[in-house]
């Protein structure tokens, strides 16, 4: 007799290829919700598969709905409703997977929930129902957070963060110096944006405020301020 433990671990070890490889469903990723901040642009960050299949696929058609509203799609001779027209864009390759979409101009009533719908006519469609998508608007940027060192030179940060890495937020100082600004991800769907300003400090700039003001996609602003404390002489290494 055949040993039957060896004949079900090969069955299961073929289960186990077929989920892997011979996948029999839609799947998506999707944050479930995003704060975005009025005004301003988000970038939805989406991945989805669909079911495999030997069958050559060569037209794929994406939408973004809203309730029964389509806001974005792969087709730009559907119209929009004048509430999305212009302001939405499908971002990403839907082809190999990518359901990435952007919003512009951000209005208070862009909540959603949104979510994602594909067909492939050659194969099959789908309506991600159970995985939407909610922007929480709010209409008061975060102050920035900001550090600052002395030393023989000045050197200070000021940080803040943004779902829009298409147009970062820009970053100005109230002082003259040499200012460099960084974008990085911070996570799916949140980024930040940090600008390093360093000076060669005068009498005149101690005990000041320095000021940064950031202006986000949008023109919304806010602002921050440190205090360039004078640094206490340091008698290192000397006994008085
Ligand atoms: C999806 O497309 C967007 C926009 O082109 C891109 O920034 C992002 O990296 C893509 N995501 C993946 C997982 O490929």
């Amino acid at each position: 007799m055949m040993d039957l433990k060896l004949w079900l671990s090969i069955l299961m070890v073929c289960g186990m290829a077929e989920s892997q490889f011979l996948r029999k469903d839609f799947l998506i990723n999707v944050p479930s919700r995003i704060p975005v901040l009025e005004s301003s642009c988000v970038v939805i960050p989406c991945v989805y598969s669909y079911p495999k299949t030997k069958k050559i696929l060569n037209r794929f058609r994406a939408f973004w709905f809203r309730g029964h509203t389509m806001v974005t799609s792969n087709f730009p001779e559907l119209r929009l409703t004048r509430e999305f027209h212009h302001r939405t864009r499908m971002a990403g390759s839907i082809r190999s997977g990518n359901c990435t979409w952007q919003l512009y101009f951000v209005r208070k009533t862009d909540t959603g929930p949104f979510y994602f719908r594909v067909e492939i006519p050659q194969h099959k469609s789908f309506t991600f129902s159970n995985n939407k998508v909610t922007l929480d608007v709010f209409q008061v940027p975060e102050p920035p957070v900001m550090t600052i060192e002395v030393r023989n030179k000045v050197t200070a940060t000021c940080k803040v963060t943004h779902a829009c890495p298409t147009s970062p937020p820009h970053i100005s100082w109230s002082r003259a110096g040499t200012w460099t600004t960084m974008s990085k991800q911070e996570n799916k769907w949140l980024w930040s944006t940090t600008s390093t300003m360093t000076f060669t400090p005068r009498v005149a700039d101690f005990n000041k405020r320095l000021e940064c003001t950031v202006t986000f996609h949008g023109r919304k602003t806010t602002k921050g301020s440190v205090l360039v404390f004078k640094k206490r002489k340091q008698n290192i290494g000397v006994l008085n």
